[in-house]
């Protein structure tokens, strides 16, 4: 078997095939992966569908993972899992405008917190039979292609992200007493460089951003508005179909997904997910 990397789209994303990811990576192997996430930002290795425990091995190829806020997502045995469980038990769970459901929303996995995860890796367990891709853009391509006089406007500004914003449609999960306590409003730049390649990219969550430091409601408003529209247009845009046991790995600092909610109902929609720990946004 010998490590092969080819790209998924022009927007983002690569394949890597060639490698049991159960097993101790080599050196230059695990070079040449690196290398490929920081220029792909997304990874999708097609495997069998592993036990937690196995799960969290891999991702300790890649980093140390955290747990994730909100306890009863977390696996009893390996608390690093999260367990997400989408599907639509019943046709009242599926709402008509597909905004209201949550994981419609754009976003990058727990902006809320002051330092957030800057890797997540998410396994397919079980698919429906239709929809329910997972939707990613990149944002280092969207701002490098930004005019100079864009830039300069964008550059400095910080944002306030919260565990729910208004901006948004769907409201966030409930959280406990202990999970509030937990996460206050935090301040991020709104450009952020990858300390890992020093590329920049914008840092904007749309399911948390809720407004930017030194600015009016209305100005900020259509501030985000034009991030949002530009930062998820078609160019910067991979759509990922699932097959049982994807594992995909990628970079929350310059990217963000969605989900495609367009499944059937009473179809089990199940992944597993891991975060791992990253540094404060600079
Ligand atoms: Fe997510």
């Amino acid at each position: 078997m010998s490590l092969e990397i080819q790209p998924l789209d022009q927007a983002l994303g690569a394949e890597v095939s060639g490698i049991d990811l159960t097993q101790p990576l080599g050196i230059e192997d695990g070079q040449a992966i690196n290398d490929a996430f920081l220029e792909h930002h997304l990874l999708c290795f097609r495997s069998a569908t592993l036990a937690p425990e196995e799960f969290a091995a891999v991702a300790r190829h890649f980093g140390e993972p955290q747990l994730q806020l909100i306890r009863n997502k977390r696996h009893g045995e390996v608390p690093e899992v999260s367990v997400l469980d989408s599907t639509y038990k019943s046709a009242a769970d599926k709402p008509a405008d597909f905004k209201l459901n949550r994981k419609a929303g754009w976003h990058t996995d727990d902006s809320y917190f002051e330092v957030p995860a800057k890797v997540t890796l998410l396994q397919s367990i079980e698919i429906p039979d239709s929809g329910g891709h997972t939707q990613f853009c990149n944002t280092r391509k969207a701002y490098e292609e930004l005019t100079g006089e864009e830039k300069k406007r964008i550059d400095s500004l910080k944002a306030v992200h919260a565990y729910d914003t208004m901006r948004t449609p769907a409201r966030a999960a409930k959280r406990t007493q202990e999970e509030i306590d937990e996460t206050p409003e935090v301040v991020h730049p709104l450009v952020r460089t990858n300390e890992d390649s020093g590329a920049k990219a914008i840092y904007f969550n749309p399911n948390r951003t809720d407004r930017i430091v030194g600015m009016g409601r209305e100005e900020s408003d259509s501030l985000l508005d034009w991030i949002h529209e530009t930062i998820t247009q078609d160019k910067y845009r991979y759509d990922h179909e699932w097959r049982t046991g994807d594992l995909l790995i990628w970079d929350n600092r310059c990217l963000v997904h969605s989900v495609n909610v367009d499944f059937p109902v009473g179809q089990t929609r199940m992944h597993q997910r891991i975060l791992l720990t990253g540094a404060r946004p600079q």
